[in-house]
């Protein structure tokens, strides 16, 4: 593996854009470079300080898609923490990294950030970017020169990432880098499926470092109306959601569902943390179509035949889309709103039947939004310009394309002059489950995706047809976006499965996105060892240890109490309000042990020994992610609670005896095993699943991937004794 890794630094295949930049770096993205013929290094374990150039130390670029651009000394700031959680990992006993503000290093061995002059770094079409950088390498100093305080940001990227590759060391050389297009990263469907603050804020770092600018959430949306079954009743009862939540009466009523929505702090606290990283959130909220949650709350604006569908005719469904937008608009730092507009058909009529109310719902919101916060906006690409109309669509709105049966980008947009986001289906994916799309990026896709077999890019809109194609040189080609859809609704993930459809895959289209040079082998080869370097998240649940035994904790001869000593050598020690005796735990309702960690990713074995003494159902282990359950609230059986939904085991504990149980996370799936001390002795296993499928339709059951519960054990109803209890990696 090291020395794959070894031949993958030096060897950058495929051909560079740039002729004298051929030896370049491996990284995500690549980085155009070239290596001094004279060697060395810089030692990042050697830096004495981030030194940000005076002159530019407080400034802000406008450039950008933001409406909160950190200053230079700010993303310095960001820059620092990761390195010094960096140079922690390496286990330096050393002082943190400082930041000095000067025009001149005190001292060598510094990395310094300044700000250059922006025509020096060009997009794919030529034109100048202010996400550009240089990095010029010595054995003395780094200098990261932006075309803002954001090129220097991705620069520092490149930094962290090179150190991570190379044991700390940057070799020594320069190069200049901008990224092709402006708009990079994802989309995720917070609609259907509730995401806390947290895991959004984590994403960002995650997008971050492998140089994504943008995560759209899309932000209210309703699980599939099925006209054909529901009756008006059931429609106004279907999961609908708008996770905005805003005390403001105009909305009152609009947002039912309180503890899994944003308040104006907490949306404004995760733009703010993403915009740190260089994020910006582009929110979206649907209409006309895919608008359950709007006509759930004014039953008058939807269409009788789908009330998703909100009836552009009534006198009140363009005022309240604009109230609505009223009210949220001051809660959004970006420059272009996304206004959903998807899907707008209504299955008794023709499809593009409803074309014309559809294109002046649309203007109405591009001119109100122009008016009211000089905002642009964003729809799905779905009636594309026609003579058959009677109006079409402003040309200043930019057109998120999904899929080719909807438009056809070039023909139909970029032609006849609107700016387009690639967002097509080759890379459209559905939560754990889907008849037609996938859940995973497809990496080979990624690499071999165009119509020639040569690497996706955003600019592929058909990766079968390259008539359907621009230029890659397409000014209107705004960039690319991942999207995740939550189709069957919120029980079907727990929010980390999200992640999980892009973690091995996202990086590598983010290359793409980029328009960086990275191939297939070099990407498997660099992929492990970056991961585990990005800063300001832990998606993975990763827990530090010192072996496979990451906490054992046995009640057998524990004489600190109320610490409880884990011997697994991570001295993970726990502390009780409960009686030991007999080498057990005795829990009640008003006594827990509480552990210094919190969860666990896959894989994991979480392995106890339990003796129930009452049949009332309480939590045995909860941590943020999940709870275990020895009941579920009403009955006895196994229950995990995750992301605000029961996975239910047809099996209770049984009372008044000892049970030997793990929790067993693998891969994608986890299991309850269970062995108990009366009769076979057989150790028996069981999934926990959900049930996939809408109103009786497509009824599939799958995995679901639960994190462990580590926080808490007991100080709920449960009632019995616990011991063994161990976790394993
Ligand atoms: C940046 O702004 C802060 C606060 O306004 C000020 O204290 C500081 O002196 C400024 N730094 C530079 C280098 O201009
Ligand atoms: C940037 O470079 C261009 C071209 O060399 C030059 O015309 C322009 O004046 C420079 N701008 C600044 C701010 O130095
Ligand atoms: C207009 O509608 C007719 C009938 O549906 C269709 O055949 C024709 O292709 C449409 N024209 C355009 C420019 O879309
Ligand atoms: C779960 O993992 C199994 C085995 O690797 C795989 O076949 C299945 O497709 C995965 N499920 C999802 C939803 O990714
Ligand atoms: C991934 O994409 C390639 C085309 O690049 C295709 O041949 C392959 O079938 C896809 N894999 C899956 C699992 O869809
Ligand atoms: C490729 O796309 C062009 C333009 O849309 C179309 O005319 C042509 O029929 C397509 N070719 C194939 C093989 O589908
Ligand atoms: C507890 O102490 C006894 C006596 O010293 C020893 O035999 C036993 O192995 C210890 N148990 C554990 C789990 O350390
Ligand atoms: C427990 O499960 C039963 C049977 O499915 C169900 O009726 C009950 O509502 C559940 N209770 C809770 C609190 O989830
Ligand atoms: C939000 O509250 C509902 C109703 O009490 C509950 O079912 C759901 O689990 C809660 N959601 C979360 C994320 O806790
Ligand atoms: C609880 O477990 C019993 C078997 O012990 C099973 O029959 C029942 O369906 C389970 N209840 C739920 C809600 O899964
Ligand atoms: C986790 O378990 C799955 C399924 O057994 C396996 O494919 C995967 O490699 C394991 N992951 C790690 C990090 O060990
Ligand atoms: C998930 O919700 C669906 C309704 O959308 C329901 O049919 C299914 O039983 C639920 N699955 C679980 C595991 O609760």
């Amino acid at each position: 593996m090291r020395q794959f890794w070894a031949q993958a630094l030096f060897y950058l295949s495929g051909t560079s854009q740039a002729a004298d930049n051929t030896d370049g770096l491996v990284g995500i993205p690549t980085v155009p470079f070239s290596k001094s013929s004279s060697g060395g290094y810089f030692e990042l374990h050697n830096v004495g300080a981030i030194v940000v150039d005076s002159s530019f130390a407080n400034v802000t670029d406008t450039r950008g898609t933001t409406l909160i651009p950190p200053t230079l000394y700010d993303f310095a700031t960001t820059f620092a923490d990761d390195l010094n959680s960096y140079l922690q990992g390496e286990k330096e006993e050393r002082n943190n990294i400082g930041i000095e503000v000067g025009s001149q290093a005190k001292n060598s061995q510094n990395i310094h950030l300044t700000i250059g002059n922006s025509s020096d770094f060009l997009d794919v079409a030529g034109r100048e970017t202010s996400e550009g950088y240089s990095l010029s390498v010595t054995p003395s100093a780094i200098t990261i020169t932006g075309a803002s305080p954001l090129g220097v940001w991705w620069g520092t990227r490149s930094v962290l990432q090179q150190a991570a590759l190379n044991n700390g060391k940057l070799v020594v050389g320069s190069g200049t880098d901008s990224p092709g297009w402006g708009i990079r990263g994802a989309m995720l469907d917070a609609g259907r499926h509730y995401y806390p603050p947290s895991f959004l804020v984590e994403m960002c770092a995650y997008l971050s470092f492998y140089k994504q600018n943008t995560f759209h959430v899309h932000l209210s949306d309703n699980l599939i109306n099925n006209v054909d079954l529901y009756s008006r009743e059931t429609q106004l009862d279907l999961y609908a959601a708008f996770r905005l939540l805003s005390p403001d009466p105009a909305v009152s009523g609009l947002n039912k569902r309180a503890n899994e929505s944003y308040t104006r702090e907490v949306f404004d606290d995760v733009q703010q943390r993403c915009a740190a990283r260089g994020v910006t959130i582009v929110p979206e909220l649907e209409m006309p179509g895919h608008a359950l949650v709007i006509s759930q709350w004014k039953p008058d604006l939807g269409i009788d035949t789908d009330i998703s569908l909100l009836n552009i005719s009534h006198p009140d469904t363009i005022p309240t889309a604009e109230t609505i937008w009223k009210t949220f608009l001051p809660w959004f730092h970006t420059k272009t709103v996304h206004v959903g507009a998807d899907e707008y058909v209504d299955a008794s009529l023709t499809k593009d039947a409803l074309a014309t109310e559809y294109n002046t719902f649309v203007n109405a919101m591009n001119g109100f939004m122009q008016s009211t916060a000089n905002k642009s906006i964003r729809i799905w690409g779905t009636f594309p310009p026609s003579s058959n109309y009677t109006n079409n669509i402003a040309t200043n709105v930019s057109i998120q394309h999904w899929e080719l049966y909807e438009d056809n980008p070039y023909w139909d947009y970029i032609q006849n002059g609107y700016d387009v986001l690639n967002s097509d289906d080759a890379f459209y994916m559905v939560s754990k489950y889907s008849a037609g799309y996938p859940q995973t990026i497809n990496i080979t896709k990624v690499f071999h995706g165009a119509p020639d077999g040569g690497p996706y890019a955003p600019n592929i809109f058909d990766t079968s047809n390259s008539t359907n194609n621009p230029s890659r040189d397409e000014p209107r080609v705004l960039g690319h976006i991942a999207a995740l859809w939550n189709d069957f609704g919120p029980n079907t993930t727990v929010y980390s499965e999200a992640y999980y459809s892009w973690r091995e895959g996202l990086p590598a289209l983010a290359d793409k996105q980029w328009g960086g040079q990275l191939v297939e082998d070099d990407y498997y080869a660099v992929f492990d060892k970056l991961h585990a370097a990005i800063p300001g998240q832990n998606l993975d649940r990763a827990i530090a240890s010192k072996s496979e035994t990451i906490l054992s904790y046995s009640f057998d001869n524990q004489t600190h109490l109320p610490t409880v000593k884990d011997s697994s050598g991570n001295q993970y020690d726990g502390k009780t309000d409960c009686t030991v005796a007999n080498g057990s735990l005795t829990l009640t309702p008003t006594c827990s042990l509480t552990t210094p960690l919190s969860s666990k990713g896959r894989n994991y074995t979480l392995s106890f020994s339990i003796y129930p003494t009452k049949q009332t159902p309480g939590a045995i282990f909860s941590g943020p992610d999940s709870v275990l359950f020895a009941g579920n609230g009403t009955i006895s059986n196994v229950t995990i609670v995750a992301s605000g939904n029961p996975y239910t085991l047809n099996y209770s504990l049984p009372l008044n005896t000892w049970t030997k149980a793990s929790l067993v996370a693998q891969g994608n799936a986890t299991f309850l095993r269970v062995e108990e001390s009366t009769g076979q002795k057989a150790v028996t296993e069981m999934e926990f699943l959900t049930r996939i499928g809408l109103d009786g339709e497509s009824l599939v059951w799958r995995e679901m991937a639960i994190e462990a519960p580590l926080a808490t054990i007991g100080g709920s109803d449960f009632e019995g004794l616990i011991k063994d209890i161990k976790l394993i990696a």
